[in-house]
């Protein structure tokens, strides 16, 4: 017997690897399974490792210092409310700066129908939990966040795709499958849509289509819950309009501060009409009491104080910067069998591999050549997506993505080589759930 008090030392693993309690879960937690592919992006994290894989904002181009100075003097000025329990709605003066944030994209709200929220996700959660029974329907664009599927899954609901392109959600699709559903008598909860530079296929659900998917799901009394976390991150021109713009009762929007200022402070919101942000607020305060009164009022004293818009016009010429190096290094180094989408804005690019490809077996190979991506097949809860890869720019600076398509496109380079010689390229061994972790979604 090995006596690890001996050596001094905190064995990493205690106890037996067994779970005594598996048949004790939920069924909701049957769903609930780490990716068989986590191992291999815990290697991707290593730094010679260009990761085309993370979602991650790059906070350095904040100025900590200032973020710092404006904490410490919160506590220092405000310590008795900032620690302090909150209301479950959140922070009323937050609240109204919010609004002045969303008339950016044309909304017009009040106050009082905003729930400040740990992050959009938490919105999200919410959501889920105050609409859903096991089995019910919600439509979601393929492919879609992987955050979102998650806590879809979470809820035992039974997610359908609807078709997407170039130009965002193709309105026949999304008529065609709530006829479909509605014909088999299948109750359909909501459309979720990023419509605006999505996560994670980059594009942009166009002017006319917005009013398109308005109509549609209006006629068939279809909420829409909108997650907009990267509306304000566009490369040309103004914000879009929000869908929540033109259709206040039927819309609720999501929006977050975690990709214009940071995701630390974990400080998203929802809009919603009056009877659903009630049934949100006893939701928030069944799940957290409250949220945190220090980020709050940090973020609150951070939109009063400082040139909020000018931090948002770096972040937009940082990542465009990055979305050009990236998308001129596809153009001038994959095989030409490679398509992807040209995002206008946001963090993402979609790529698609010819036929005979698949992108979760190529994986390995290319973490063995120091690059890392995520492949498509997370983004879909149907199994779809296997030809696809999402690969983002957020993060890795213009000369790492450049070297990251390089080594990338040799080892696609090969695995076509390989499929010309025997038919197919690298292939799975088995299939299984994708859903990368929180700094990859
Ligand atoms: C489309 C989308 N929605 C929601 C979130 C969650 O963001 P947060 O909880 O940080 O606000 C993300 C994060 O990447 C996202 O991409």
């Amino acid at each position: 017997m090995t006596d690890e008090r001996d050596h001094g030392q905190t064995p990493a693993t205690q106890g037996s690897r067994i779970d005594a309690y598996v048949d004790r879960y939920a069924a909701r937690a049957t769903g609930m399974v780490a990716s068989e592919i986590r191992a291999l992006f815990a290697v991707a994290s290593r730094p010679e490792v260009v990761s085309l894989a993370g979602g991650m904002p790059y906070v350095t181009a904040l100025p900590l210092d200032m973020v710092g100075e404006l904490v410490s003097d919160l506590v220092t000025r405000r310590g008795p409310v900032a620690l302090q329990y909150g209301s479950g709605q959140g922070d009323p003066h937050l609240r109204e700066q919010i609004c002045e944030v969303m008339r950016m994209e044309g909304i017009h709200a009040g106050a009082n129908d905003v729930v400040v929220t740990v992050g959009s996700q938490q919105a999200l959660d919410l959501i889920t939990r105050i609409f859903i029974d096991p089995g019910d329907v919600v439509l979601a664009e393929g492919p879609s966040y992987v955050g979102a599927l998650g806590t879809f899954a979470a809820y035992q609901a039974k997610v359908v795709h609807v078709a997407m392109d170039e130009q965002g959600i193709v309105p026949e699709s999304l008529a065609q499958t709530i006829y479909a559903l509605e014909t088999a008598g299948a109750p359909i909860k909501f459309l979720y849509t990023i419509p605006t530079f999505q996560n994670p296929a980059g594009v942009t659900l166009n002017l006319a289509r917005r009013q398109q998917v308005l109509d549609i799901c209006q006629r068939a009394g279809v909420l829409i819950v909108e997650d907009n976390p990267y509306g304000l991150l566009g490369f040309d021109g103004e914000p879009m309009r929000a869908l929540r713009a033109d259709n206040p009762d039927g819309v609720v929007y999501l929006g977050s501060f975690s990709k214009t200022l940071a995701p630390g402070f974990r400080v998203g919101w929802a809009l919603a009409p009056h009877a659903v942000r009630d049934k949100l607020v006893l939701a928030m305060e069944s799940a957290v009491l409250s949220h945190s009164s220090f980020t709050q009022l940090a973020v609150g004293q951070y939109l009063a104080t400082q040139p909020w818009q000018e931090q948002i016009k770096t972040f937009r010429e940082l990542y465009r910067e990055r979305r050009d190096a990236l998308l001129e290094a596809l153009v001038a180094l994959m095989p030409p069998e490679v398509t992807w989408t040209r995002p206008g804005g946001g963090f993402f690019v979609w790529a698609t591999l010819p036929e005979g490809l698949d992108s979760k077996a190529i994986l390995p190979r290319a973490v063995a050549e120091r690059v890392a991506f995520v492949p498509g097949t997370g983004f879909f809860s149907d199994g779809s997506g296997a030809r696809q890869m999402r690969l983002s720019y957020c993060y890795p600076e213009p000369d790492r993505i450049r070297e990251g398509v390089r080594r990338l496109s040799g080892v696609i380079e090969q695995e076509i080589q390989l499929r010309d010689t025997f038919g197919t390229g690298s292939t799975r061994g088995h299939a299984g759930v994708d859903t990368p972790g929180p700094d990859l979604a």
